[in-house]
């Protein structure tokens, strides 16, 4: 199959502002493979490239980082993958070489790009990625949720880096799509009691229906509910999936003496919290952040997905064609009761 010179593509020409333009379709270096878009989900990180409120200074842009689709094309130095095999990818690049990437920390990379925020996604026809960047999508598994590999996959790190085990209490503050996919994965390695905290009633009931043990829908009960739930104690683990200082500051509240606090939700970048260091030292508390899902994170999140243990038919339901993507944004941006959008593109 011969690929055109020219595609369709979803460029976000200024905030606010997306024109579906015909561009060239990008050549390939040596190590690179180009991707035929199936699908592309839109999440919290577009709605703020879309407002202008991060990586403005890189448009026109072409975004969207949580893609799936099909190898069309391979660059002259790949030689193991086969024309039509269904992929997605870790869209985190750095340099592959330093102290940052050699750990797996990418996003610490001087040159780090992320795919699809950085540099062209895949709200186009076609994506090219680094070879050693693709992921598989095995054949059971329907291609739209390769594209939701992405989302799961910083949970996958999050749990990593929380060491979130059998048996330990967790809170999680907020249950939007990405709060929902934190209580599946606490399910899956097995924590309980799971507390829930949010105030939205139709993702209160996402929540319950997803598993949680405790549904906490007013900030006032919250304390109250969460020591009932925990012997008195506290949490063994809080995770802000918000992105607000307020919280994070009451998350020191609700997490047990010896316990950790996983910073996940994403704050203005200004934005200031404060904590005790007292209480802190006294109640030996571990605080954590965790960013993105890459190299392994990423791996791991496909076999999670292949073999059903998170349910992602709910993310699945919003579908809209890439010439609507300007309504998909605002639809995605104004209507809270709409947990993920998906761009299908061929
Ligand atoms: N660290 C990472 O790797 C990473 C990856 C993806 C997303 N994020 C961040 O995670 C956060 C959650 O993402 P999302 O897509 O689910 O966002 P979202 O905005 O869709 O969901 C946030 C939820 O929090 C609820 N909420 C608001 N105030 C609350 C409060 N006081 N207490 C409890 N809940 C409250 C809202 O009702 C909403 O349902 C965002 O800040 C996002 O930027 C971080
Ligand atoms: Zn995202
Ligand atoms: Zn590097």
């Amino acid at each position: 199959m011969t690929t055109p010179a020219t595609m369709q593509a979803a460029v976000l020409v200024a905030p606010g502002r997306f024109e579906l333009r015909q561009v060239p379709v990008p050549t390939l270096a040596p190590n690179e493979v180009l991707i035929k878009v199936s699908r592309c989900g839109l999440c919290g990180t577009d709605i703020h490239i879309y407002q202008g409120h991060y990586s403005a200074d890189k448009l026109p842009l072409i975004p969207g980082h949580e893609f799936s689709g099909w190898v069309v094309e391979t660059g002259s130095d790949v030689d193991d993958v086969e024309i039509g095999t269904a992929v997605t990818a870790d869209i985190n690049v750095g340099c592959g070489r330093c102290f940052y990437c050699r750990k797996n920390e990418i996003l610490n990379c001087r040159t780090m790009a992320q795919i699809g925020i950085h540099v062209n996604g895949g709200l186009a026809e076609y994506v090219k990625v680094p070879v050693s960047h693709l992921v598989r999508i095995p054949p059971r598994t329907p291609i739209e949720m390769g594209a939701l590999v992405e989302p799961v996959s910083c949970i996958v790190r999050a749990v990593k880096k929380s060491r979130l085990r059998l048996g330990e209490s967790v809170l999680i503050l907020g249950a939007g799509p990405i709060g929902n996919l934190h209580l599946q994965l606490a399910r899956a390695v097995g924590a309980a009691p799971i507390i829930v905290s949010e105030p939205n009633p139709g993702r209160a009931a996402w929540a319950s229906r997803s598993g949680a043990d405790v549904v906490v829908s007013d900030p006032e009960q919250l304390q109250a509910a969460v020591m009932e739930a925990t012997g008195g104690r506290g949490a063994d683990l809080v995770i802000e999936s918000v992105g607000l200082p307020a919280l994070y500051e009451q998350a020191f509240d609700l997490v047990r003496p010896g316990g950790r606090v996983l910073a996940f939700g994403l704050a203005d970048q200004e934005a200031q919290a404060r904590y005790h260091p007292f209480k802190v030292v006294l109640g030996e508390i571990g605080l954590q952040g965790s960013v993105a899902g890459m190299g392994d994170d990423m791996h791991e999140a496909m076999t999670l997905v292949a073999h059903d243990r998170v349910r992602l038919e709910e993310f699945a339901q919003v579908v809209y064609p890439l010439a609507d993507i300007s309504r998909a944004m605002e639809a995605f941006v104004s209507d809270k009761s709409i947990n993920k959008v998906q761009i299908a593109v061929a």
